[in-house]
């Protein structure tokens, strides 16, 4: 048995060196990746082509040497099994049909996921990288389909306050369980829950809309190690902690500070994040002292180094590899 450095961080063990990978490492800011994707022709034909998508999900643990491979898929794959149309349109991102009022899980769309992710556990069998699957969290993926693509949140507030509310989330919780737990099936090892907007949410309606169905998710995962990122909620770590029974792991956007999050975390749960993906577009100096500062608060905590966002499509890859160097240097 492999003894695997993100699996030891998310049980809550410290390492001089952070295991490291990073969100959006496979994507567009690498060359290999954008010549698959116009093979594949579109983004959601990729994701179903269960060759090509392994092949794209393995592109940057192979060049850069990362600890986690992150499935390649979307958030918005649960909409679209329960019969909501989904596209994505160049340059605009994600565009979802009207929201159905039947709502109605069909798994058997998502079978080219799973075989995806068993394509990659024999790929990284007897390997030190860990596989991460991912879902997105009721909240987030509830004001796509409320909005029908990138949202702006006013809608989406006002849909929380309607009668569909509940069920639109039960449906969602539910869906998402299964779903996540065929990704465990299939070889997942972690199970990452995307809250990216989570900080529009605030008081009771953020615990009610989104850390109540993310905590029901990752409750019902146990015993899969979940990494939660309600991004931009630091402050939601201790109420997570008092409804989780067992380690868990927390994702940090790039606005938190680490040792704020470490106080609330307290010593045994993992942090996970936060350079900011704009410290690998500026000068390569400050991403270096932004580094070393985050490398020095962490060392010997259970944390895994991440950005606080995904990587920018602008990014060049000498600046990804420098950072994965001089985080192994230690
Ligand atoms: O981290 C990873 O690389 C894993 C794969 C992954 C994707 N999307 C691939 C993707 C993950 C974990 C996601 C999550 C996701 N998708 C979120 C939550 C995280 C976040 O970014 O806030 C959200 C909100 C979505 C919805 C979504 N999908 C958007 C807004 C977009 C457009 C973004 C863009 O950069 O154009 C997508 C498309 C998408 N999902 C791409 C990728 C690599 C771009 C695809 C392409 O055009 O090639």
């Amino acid at each position: 048995m492999i003894e695997k450095p993100i699996l030891r961080a998310l049980a809550g063990q410290g390492q001089d060196t952070p295991p490291i990978w990073l969100m959006r490492q496979a994507g567009r800011h690498l060359s290999e990746y954008r010549k698959v994707r116009a093979e594949a022709g579109g983004f959601l034909n990729l994701v179903c082509d269960s060759q090509r998508a392994a092949e794209v999900t393995l592109q940057p643990v192979r060049r850069y040497g990362m600890d986690g491979s992150i499935l390649f898929s979307d958030i918005l794959v649960i909409p679209w099994a329960l019969g909501q149309d989904l596209w994505f349109e160049t340059g605009e991102g994600p565009k979802l049909g009207p929201l159905p009022t039947d709502l109605k899980l069909d798994m058997d769309v998502l079978n080219p996921i799973f075989e995806t992710l068993r394509l990659l556990s024999s790929a990284l069998e007897e390997t030190s990288v860990t596989q991460l699957g991912f879902v997105g969290a009721p909240w987030t993926v509830a004001t796509y389909m409320v909005e029908g693509g990138k949202p702006k949140f006013q809608a989406s507030k006002d849909f929380l306050e309607t009668s569909e509310a509940e069920p639109l989330f039960r449906t969602l919780i539910n869906a998402t369980i299964s779903y996540a737990k065929a990704q465990v099936a299939a070889g997942a090892e972690v199970i990452k829950i995307f809250d990216s907007w989570a900080g529009r949410l605030k008081g009771d309606d953020l615990k009610r809309w989104s850390l109540d169905p993310m905590i029901e998710i990752g409750a019902a995962l146990a015993p899969t190690p979940v990494i939660y990122f309600p991004r931009n909620c630091e402050q939601a770590l201790p109420y997570l902690r008092e409804n989780l029974a067992g380690p868990f792991g927390f994702a940090l956007g790039e606005t938190a500070s680490l040792e704020k999050a470490r106080a609330l975390a307290g010593p045994d749960i993992c942090l996970q994040g936060n350079l900011s993906p704009v410290a690998l577009l500026g000068p390569v100096n400050e991403q270096e002292t932004q580094v070393a500062q985050i490398l020095d608060q962490v060392r010997g905590t259970p944390h895994i180094f991440n950005l606080g966002h995904g990587v920018d499509k602008t990014t060049d890859p000498a600046r990804v590899q420098a950072l994965v160097d001089q985080v192994r240097a230690r």
